[in-house]
């Protein structure tokens, strides 16, 4: 029994089969999914798929790839939208540095403004960085101590993972640790204080061998859990526990009214 803390139900790619990829889940013991938007219409998807399944919760923001398209409105049906029920966090917001998909002033600008929106509604942050380590942790540094969140699919070396662990924030490992050449990122996976770890598909990408490079869904976190569970020398069943327990502790999941 665990959380799948960062998946994207809302994508296209669920569409045709969203009903059985959920059943899955349940049938697996996937106690909560937290699906996580990349755009204004995907985050209206995620915050309707959050009020059509139990399981489901939402996260609303707008992807580093995605934030070149923003318009004066964008900020404020954002607001809104982080406002509804089930709504338990302010992602999918970020850096990448590696496709540079959106001009990187922009990605910056968007990156602290959508920050100082979790601030103001007191909602933690899920947060991609891709090749953008430093100007990550410098936007970071300078909201010390107020923001609380989570670095999804966390890529850094150890002694970012130390500063982000030292600025509260969780870490969440996904499908690419159980690759063969994850080396580095199977010993900082190794070193994260068990309170402080998440785990998480990123359906429909990163699927976790044996099912890479085909679609992922969230039931496959379970082959992740099993993976880090054997790095860390932890029982499999332990690790899903505790991971559930970090995901509720930092969504409030069961706190807010679900549907
Ligand atoms: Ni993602």
């Amino acid at each position: 029994m665990t959380i799948d803390s960062h998946a994207h139900l809302e994508m296209e790619e669920f569409d045709g089969d969203r009903d059985a990829v959920l059943g899955r889940a349940a049938a697996a013991g996937l106690m909560a999914i937290v699906t996580v938007g990349t755009t204004i219409p995907d985050c209206e998807k995620a915050v309707e798929l959050a009020r059509l399944y139990p399981p489901v919760y939402a996260a609303v923001g707008i992807h580093p790839h995605e934030v070149k398209g923003i318009d004066a409105g964008t900020y404020d049906a954002l607001r809104v939208l982080a406002q509804q029920e089930k709504v338990v966090a302010i992602g999918e917001i970020g850096l990448d540095f590696f496709y540079d998909l959106s001009p990187r002033e922009v990605q910056l600008r968007w990156f602290a403004e959508q920050l100082d929106l979790a601030l103001e509604l007191d909602l933690p942050v899920i947060i991609h960085d891709r090749e953008a380590h430093a100007e990550t942790l410098a936007i970071l540094r300078q909201r010390k101590g107020r923001l609380r969140g989570v670095l999804h699919c966390f890529s850094g070396d150890a002694a970012m993972a130390r500063e982000c662990l030292a600025l509260g924030f969780y870490l969440s490992v996904a499908g690419p640790v159980t690759y063969r050449k994850s080396e580095q990122l199977r010993a900082v996976a190794r070193e994260i204080p068990a309170e402080r770890l998440l785990i998480e598909t990123d359906a429909p990408y990163l699927s976790p061998q044996p099912w890479r490079g085909k679609r992922n869904e969230p039931v496959y976190v379970v082959e992740t859990a099993r993976c880090l569970a054997e790095i860390r020398g932890m029982a499999a069943g332990e690790l899903e526990r505790v991971t559930e327990e970090n995901a509720r502790r930092l969504f409030g999941l069961g706190r807010k009214k679900s549907a």
